[in-house]
């Protein structure tokens, strides 16, 4: 699943359109109202691709939801049409657009059938480098170890760092292991997804994400990993029996294991589009010009053909005057 045009055109507009949908909802508290908008929109563009989808990272496993369910398959195309693997979070940050907050963005990636880990929606303990530090941490190893690594591989003092965490009380002790090690912290209310990509990029002023976040965009952010250099190392987290139990009937033999980007997203083939709905490192937010239609801001990767491209694009709906700023 080398770039074809149509399919690289048809992914843009589906993350284009959940961020779209969503973004008309910002700041209306109504973090369900803006999920489901970006889920409705993400799922009818998917149906409109040239291609037989199949959701592997979705809203929930079947019994669960509506739509974009794991296992859930979609598109256009006929038997001849190739098949392909989706993952998708149409809405990352709900709680960021719902209160207007810097982040929230509609990501999805595709690949060729099996190249996306279809893992279960718990938790999973991540750290995320980008190309500069890659290869230089572990999941296991002392956070200062980590940092120093870090530090080292970004030719600076530890100090000079900066790590993402997400704000949460089970970070109490990563975050006091952090400032003891004298990195500095941009606690964040939402979005780990995001805040790795920024990781990967120079001039974000991210240089690594730690801490427990959501497994699927453990998936995503593995994904974006591949087609950006950078690195991920996961580990599920498993809260409760049925957690537990869960993990029994995927087939996961040892719940400790350690995944690396490769095992997280194996596929030969990722393609990678991640749309702004509210400002962010590295996308603006989607504007709205009155009835004159509005803009978004998208990053698109593909690993195959080692591109990264940033879209932005004006979306008219009517034939009136292009008004846009
Ligand atoms: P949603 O947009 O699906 O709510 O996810 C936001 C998020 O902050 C993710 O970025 C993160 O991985 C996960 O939630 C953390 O989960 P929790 O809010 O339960 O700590």
């Amino acid at each position: 699943m080398s770039i074809d045009v149509g399919l690289e055109q048809g992914l843009i507009r589906v993350t284009e359109a959940a961020a779209v949908a969503s973004a008309h909802t910002m700041g209306r508290g109504a973090r369900d109202e803006s999920d489901r908008v970006a889920v409705e929109a993400m799922r009818t563009e998917l149906d409109r691709l040239d291609m037989r989808c199949r959701i592997v990272i979705g809203e929930g496993e079947r019994d669960q939801a509506p739509m974009l369910y794991v296992g859930e398959e979609l598109g256009g195309g006929d038997e001849t049409a190739p098949r392909i693997d989706i993952a998708v979070d149409p809405l990352e940050g709900t709680n960021l657009c719902a209160t207007g907050a810097p982040g929230a963005v509609a990501v999805l990636a595709a690949s060729e059938e099996g190249g996306l880990l279809h893992a279960p929606d718990i938790y999973m303990e991540k750290i995320v480098v980008g190309p500069t530090a890659r290869g230089r941490v572990h999941l296991d190893a002392p956070v200062a170890e980590n940092l120093r690594n870090i530090a080292e591989a970004f030719d600076r003092e530890v100090s000079d760092l900066t790590v993402v965490v997400l704000e949460r009380d089970r970070h109490a002790q990563l975050i006091a292991d952090i400032r003891a090690a004298g990195a500095r912290i941009r606690l964040i209310g939402d979005g780990d997804l995001s805040a790795g990509i920024a990781a990967a990029v120079r001039g974000t002023g991210v240089h690594a994400v730690f801490g427990i976040g959501g497994a699927p965009e453990g998936v995503l952010a593995a994904a974006a990993m591949r087609c950006l250099g950078g690195e991920i190392q996961g580990r599920l987290h498993a809260r409760d029996a049925a957690q537990k139990q869960r993990l029994v009937d995927l087939g996961i033999e040892d719940p400790d294991r350690i995944y690396d980007t490769r095992e997280l997203a194996p596929g030969e083939n990722i393609l990678f589009a991640c749309s702004g709905v509210t400002d962010g490192e590295l996308l603006r937010g989607v504007r709205f010009f009155g009835g004159h239609g509005s803009r978004t801001s998208t990053l698109f990767m593909s690993l195959a053909d080692r591109v990264i491209r940033f879209v932005d694009t004006i979306h008219r709906p009517d034939d009136g005057p292009v008004i846009f700023r």
